[in-house]
Order: C-alpha cells, then structure tokens, then sequence
C-alpha cells in the first residue's frame, strides 16, 4: 500500500499482505476478532491485487456508510465476479441509476404479501423434503438442507411445476453452483477460450444450456399471459420499467439467475447454523418445542431465528462498498478506491451491544426487534438483502416442521467449526445430529415430553 494512502486509513495487521489474505480465508472469525481486539472498531486489511479493505463495527460508522448518497459508495463494483453466472444486469452488480432501475423492477415480487402467497407451496416442499430424513444414526443436515432450498427457488422464484424443465434445470444448476466455487469460474471470458482450459468451455456450455431453457420459459408463460399465479417470473413479467416498457429476457434471466446465487446457499447455511446451534441449546430447543407444539403463535421462533441469524451470519459482512469520491465516515476523511467493509460478524459479537456475545439467548429479541445498525444478517441501506422476507419466511416453515416431527440431539457437544463454502460461512461438519421420531399425539401433533426427555 502506498505510504501517503496508509496514512490516511486506519491502522491493521502489517504482516504481507498473502498471510492477511490467507488468514482471512482460511480462518476467518478469529483473523477479524484478532484485528478487532488490537485495532479497535475499524481497521484496513491489505490483500493482493485489491484495494485496501477498511473493516467497520461501529455502529454510527455503519450507518453513515448505508446511507451514503450512491455515487460516493459503489458495492456493485465489488461483486463482478459473480457476472459470469448472474450476468449483466443483475441487480447485484449494478450501482446509482441502473442498481435502482433493476431494484425498483424487482422489489413488488419480494414484497411481504407476495412471500404470505408463497408459504403453502414452501410448506409442500419442506413435507415432503423432511419427512425423508434418516432416523436414530447421525445424519448431515446442510446437504439435505440444500436439496431444499434449491428446490423453493426452482419452484417459487422461476414457477416450474413437476416435469422434465425442473428435472434440467436442477441438473444444470445444480453443476454450475459446485462449478462456481471454483476459482477458474471467475477468469474473464476471453482467458476461457483458451483450448486448454476444459472446464471452462463446461461452464460455458451449462450456462448457455441454462439460459436456452430460461428463455424458453419465459416465452412461454408470455404467451400464456397466466396472471394468478404467485412465482417470483410472474411478477417480473408484470414490472415495467419506467418508459412503461417489459423487462427483456436477458433482464429477467439474470435476476432469476441472481436470486438464485443470492438466495440458496445462503438460506441452507443459515438454516443448518440454526439446526447446529439448537441441537447444542436444549433450553431453547425444548422452548421452542413447547411453542410450536402449542400451536400459539411464533413469536418465540422469530427471535430465535433473529438470534441464529446474530450468532452464525453465513454472510459476514454486507458487500463491500467501493469509495467513488473522497467521504467522511467517522473520524477518518477516506479517498477514492477503498473498500469500506461493514462487519456484520464484529457488530453481533460486541459485548456492549450485545451483553454475554456468545451466548445462544433468543430473548434479547422478544419484544425487541432487531437494531437497523446493530443487526446486519441482511446488509443494509438501498442495497439490503432483496429476499430478507422470503428467507425469513422459509426458515421459520422448514423449523417449524423438522421440529414437529423430530427431536434432535448433538453426536458430538462441541461447536463445528466454520467453513468457507465458495462466500458463506457454513458448519464445518455439514450440522451432522441425530434425529429421533417424536412420539405423535392422536396423529395430530407431537408430545413435548419427547424432547424434552432427548
Ligand atoms: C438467510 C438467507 C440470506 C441471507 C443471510 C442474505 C444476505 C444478504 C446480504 C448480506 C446481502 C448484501 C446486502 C448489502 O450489501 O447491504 C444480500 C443481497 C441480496 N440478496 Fe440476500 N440473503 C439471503 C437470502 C436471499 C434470498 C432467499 C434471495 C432471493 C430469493 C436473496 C436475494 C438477494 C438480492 C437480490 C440481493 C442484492 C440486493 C441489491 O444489491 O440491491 N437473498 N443478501
């Protein structure tokens, strides 16, 4: 980093900068703790070949970055390497006018009522889905989880029913996302022609496959012109842009694209965190039993969800946004081409914001909804999470019925530790418990006692 420029940021690790890119990959939570307990509240990590990156856990910090004007801070420009798969005109990568364009387009199909219309089928999914799991021997969630989610995307964002189009489809897609954490996925284009690079002419024959048989569809439900339906592509088939004009098939293919990058990992790490942490927590998990045995409201779920989303955030931190002109953030005057990084991990692990950090306690948020800047399990400002409600509301469904049915127990009492799955952090032994059939009471519901005696 140049000397004039290290002047003008916060103080961070002095080690080269491939040991800070390696600790920050490899062991990512105790690197940012490590740097936070010396640093303090912000402090710049140097990797090479990229901008200098400033790690915020203030809260005021992080306000005064969500709220700058948009051409000042640009996250999109942070995400490019996600083009070859989310493509062009994903909302992801976009910033100022064309980010708000994309978002306004897509913000109706997210909306809450939108979600209420979605439950039943999530509901269908998560049956069938759940209802398969292996009892009485150690058993690993996260992949059964994926399963899941991958599903309630193919048929609640892209609207397949049953058939040979969601059999490809699943197949393609499924290929491309293990394909993707492969580092070669993110080479420019013309590097991929090069005839030696084999898998990257696969990567580029499943994308164009995938987007065929995305094209394909949206022609057809086009001319089907089928106006009740629920799915996240009817909607985007309603949105105009401002001129009153459709949205091209390109836009739509890659913000079905997006959602799909954005919302299926994300949502099994999370949910597999949650499954993780409960089956080690039998005051919260026989809590939470009593309620949804009650069959009386949710209120204790939401806050336990809020609090696995505070404890294990699969993303760190929000997308690093990119400074465009010289800002002020706090006490430091930053200038052009900083990546000002919001540590959602740091914030949720601040003793004076949250008293006993690590400790599992889903009160702190009955009667207390989460804190805009201190609860950043979803980013934040004019770029946060598109799917917040939609993954909030899938959460709480899959919970909901894997505890009916299941009591579940640790195979072993010790936390797992994190991995780095291509961005998300996940548990490092894949949320491996053993489930226990509840018993059922007159075929209706299951008995609390069985959990509580697991
Ligand atoms: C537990 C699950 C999820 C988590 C933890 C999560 C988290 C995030 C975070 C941290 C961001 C960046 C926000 C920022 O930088 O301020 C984001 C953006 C986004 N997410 Fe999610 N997400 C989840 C599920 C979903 C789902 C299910 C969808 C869609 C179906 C989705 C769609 C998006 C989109 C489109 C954006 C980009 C928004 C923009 O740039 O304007 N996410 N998400």
């Amino acid at each position: 980093m140049r000397r004039n420029l290290r002047k003008q940021l916060p103080p961070g690790p002095t080690v080269p900068g491939a040991f800070q890119l390696l600790g920050v990959w490899k062991r990512p939570s105790a690197t940012l703790q490590r740097a936070r307990r010396r640093y303090g509240k912000r402090f710049t990590v140097k990797m090479p070949f990229q901008p200098p990156f400033v790690i915020l856990s203030d809260p005021e910090e992080i306000k005064e970055v969500f709220t700058a004007p948009p051409e000042v801070l640009h996250p999109g420009e942070g995400a490019r390497i996600l083009e070859p798969l989310v493509g062009r005109f994903s909302v992801i990568l976009l910033d100022e006018g064309a980010h708000l364009e994309q978002r306004k387009l897509m913000l109706p199909a997210f909306h809450g009522e939108r979600m209420t219309a979605l439950a039943g089928l999530m509901g269908e999914l998560t049956e069938r889905e759940v209802r398969s799991w292996p009892c009485d021997e150690p058993v690993q969630l996260h992949p059964r989880l994926q399963r899941l989610t991958l599903e309630v995307i193919l048929r609640a964002v892209f609207g397949l029913e049953q058939g040979q189009q969601l059999d490809e489809l699943r197949d393609l897609v499924t290929e491309l996302l293990v394909f993707s954490e492969n580092p070669l996925s993110v080479l420019p284009a013309a590097a991929r022609y090069l005839g030696w690079l084999r898998p990257m002419r696969r990567f580029d024959q499943l994308v164009r496959r995938t987007d065929s048989l995305i094209f394909e569809l949206v022609k057809e439900r086009r001319a089907a012109a089928d106006t009740d339906r629920n799915d996240i592509l009817a909607m985007l088939l309603q949105a105009r842009h401002e001129d009153g004009s459709e949205m091209s098939q390109q836009e739509i293919r890659d913000e079905l694209m997006t959602s799909l990058v954005a919302g299926h990992e994300t949502t099994a790490s999370q949910l597999a965190w949650g499954f993780e942490r409960l089956a080690r927590e039998p005051a919260v998990l026989n809590r939470l039993t009593e309620e949804i045995d009650r069959d009386d409201g949710d209120e204790y779920l939401t806050a336990t969800i809020y609090e696995v989303l505070r404890l294990r955030p699969v993303l760190p931190n929000a997308e690093p946004r990119l400074t465009k002109q010289p800002v002020t953030i706090g006490a430091f005057r930053y200038p052009a081409g900083v990546a000002l990084l919001a540590s959602a991990y740091l914030v949720h692990h601040d003793p004076e914001i949250y008293p006993e950090p690590w400790a599992m306690r889903p009160e702190r948020f009955l009667g207390t909804p989460p804190g805009t800047y201190t609860w950043l399990p979803f980013g934040g400002g004019r770029r946060r999470c598109l799917g917040a409600s939609f993954a909030l509301q899938e959460m709480k469904i899959v919970m909901r019925a894997v505890l009916s049915r299941y009591a579940i127990e640790a195979v072993d009492l010790r936390p797992e530790p994190t991995a780095r799955r291509s961005i998300t952090f996940s548990p490092g032994r894949g949320a491996t418990v053993v489930l226990r059939e509840r018993m059922q009471i007159d075929g209706t519901g299951a008995s609390a006692e069985a959990v509580v005696a697991a």
